[in-house]
């Protein structure tokens, strides 16, 4: 299976899974249930982001800095999130959950697209 798959499936996942969280959150799911599936997001991002830097690394991909700073920065935001997801009477802070899902967006349609194009050039399929 090609970097470029995994890359591009990974995707798929970590926004399904960020999009059930945020329904799940307007429907009114138990703000611990959602606490749940954050963790998931965050365990996922950061398989993701060895996968995506596993592949910089070993293509020579020339702006793996940048991209790997980026996703520091990324963690750095959901571990802010999910420290606060819970306001002091029990409810979820849906407004968190939604920059965290639009900082997601920006990432993959910047960084994620320059790197998937440039994994495509090298090897096309
Ligand atoms: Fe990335
Ligand atoms: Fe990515």
């Amino acid at each position: 299976m090609s970097y470029q798959f995994m890359i591009e499936n990974d995707h798929k996942i970590i926004y399904s899974l960020v999009k059930e969280l945020c329904s799940s959150a307007r429907l009114g799911l138990a703000p611990h249930e959602c606490k749940g599936i954050f963790a998931r997001i965050i365990e996922k991002l950061q398989d993701h982001f060895h996968t995506e830097e596993t592949a910089m690394s070993l293509h020579g991909y020339p702006d793996a800095q940048t991209h790997r700073d980026a996703h520091l920065k990324l963690l750095d935001l959901f571990h802010g999130i999910g420290d606060s997801l819970i306001t002091s009477d029990g409810k979820l802070y849906l407004g968190k959950l939604e920059r965290g899902e639009a900082e997601i967006s920006d990432h993959v349609c910047s960084h994620d697209i320059e790197l998937t194009h440039f994994l495509r050039d090298k090897y096309p399929e």
